[in-house]
């Protein structure tokens, strides 16, 4: 098995090769400043990962690697629309720097052309790569529209924003891991139990990113501190912290949520406090930890060398810790 770090290096290098000059070059320009970003890469590092997990090689996962995270970049623009958010790792975002139609047209074509890297397989492979790929944009796709429904709405129960993580987020971290499998041909029993690894894991991740989105450094974390209070979403935070707090705190909470003017500065920094006084915050940690628990446990049972459950059980317990 290659190092966590060799993998990233792969990805990245196999995305900055992309050729993307095409015409217009309003359609492709923002394409490639997405990309130019970088990001952290966990996705297509999965993939790469769990292709030789089970006994193929990272290179011939390297397509099922890009078509994820082209994926992922796409419904990173089209999500900065939805949320109105200025920044995106460090820089403007898409609609920011361009407008919002270049935004959708540009993520529109993104999206087209992961589905473009599955051709790079043998029609059974292909078959199985499109397959899951397809479930899991429209579970993505559902899970945004909750997220946004929730932005609304004052009686979400902590059940449904679990749903509504699992759907936005960490169905893509299952099916980057399960495309791995599918690379390898692995058998069902594999895929299946590497997907529910990546599935706890990505509820884990998509927690630890509300975590940050309030308690995070913007010059690490790349994206508006505060946004999500700002926007009114209804992250585990907040409903943590009504079931926590006095009635007080609970109305306080409340009325903040309620409204969607100003510039929210007081309204962040009161909020974040109450985070903290209802310990909702100290509640989140918790349950990111079960999460990654549930996705070690399920990683134990996993027919497969030691030195590569350890790889994975390293990769799990870093993104748990992490800033970005
Ligand atoms: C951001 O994903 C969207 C979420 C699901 C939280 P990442 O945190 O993986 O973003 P990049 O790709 O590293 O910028
Ligand atoms: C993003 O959730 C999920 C998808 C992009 C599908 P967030 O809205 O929390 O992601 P960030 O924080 O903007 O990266
Ligand atoms: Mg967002
Ligand atoms: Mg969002
Ligand atoms: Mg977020």
């Amino acid at each position: 098995m290659q190092s966590i770090s060799k993998y990233k290096e792969q990805i990245a290098t196999y995305i900055d090769s992309i050729k993307l000059d095409g015409h217009p070059k309003e359609l492709y320009e923002p394409i490639s400043y997405i990309l130019s970003l970088g990001g952290k890469q966990i996705r297509p590092v999965l993939t790469l990962m769990s292709s030789e997990v089970f006994g193929s090689s990272p290179e011939k996962a390297i397509y099922a690697a890009t078509a994820i995270e082209l994926f992922h970049n796409f419904s990173l623009i089209h999500d900065d629309i939805m949320d109105v958010a200025p920044l995106r790792r460090g820089h403007q975002t898409v609609h920011e720097k361009w407008n919002v139609n270049t935004g959708i047209l540009s993520g529109d074509a993104m999206l087209i052309l992961a589905y473009q890297y599955f051709e790079n397989y043998e029609a059974p492979i292909f078959k199985d790569l499109a397959k899951l790929f397809s479930k899991t944009a429209i579970e993505v796709c559902e899970g945004q529209q909750l997220d946004i429904n929730f932005e609304t709405r004052n009686d979400v129960a902590i059940p449904e924003y679990l749903k509504m993580i699992e759907y936005k987020t960490a169905v893509l971290v299952g099916a980057a891991l399960k495309m791995g499998a599918i690379v390898a041909e692995t058998s069902e029993e594999n895929a299946q139990k590497i997907y529910d690894f990546g599935l706890n894991l990505g509820i884990a991740f998509q927690l630890q990113d509300d975590y940050l989105d309030a308690f995070g450094d913007v010059a690490v974390f790349g994206k508006t501190i505060g946004g999500d209070i700002l926007e009114n979403k209804k992250t585990y935070l907040y409903l943590k912290a009504l079931l926590n707090g006095s009635t007080a705190q609970r109305e306080e909470l409340e009325a903040f949520f309620a409204v969607t003017e100003g510039d929210g500065v007081e309204k962040i920094r009161r909020v974040k406090e109450l985070f903290i006084e209802t310990e909702s915050a100290k509640a989140s940690q918790g349950l990111i930890k079960e999460y990654t628990d549930n996705a070690l446990t399920i990683l134990e049972a996993l027919d497969i060398p030691e030195d590569k459950k350890e790889l994975l059980r390293q990769f799990s317990l870093e993104l748990m810790d992490r800033e970005v």
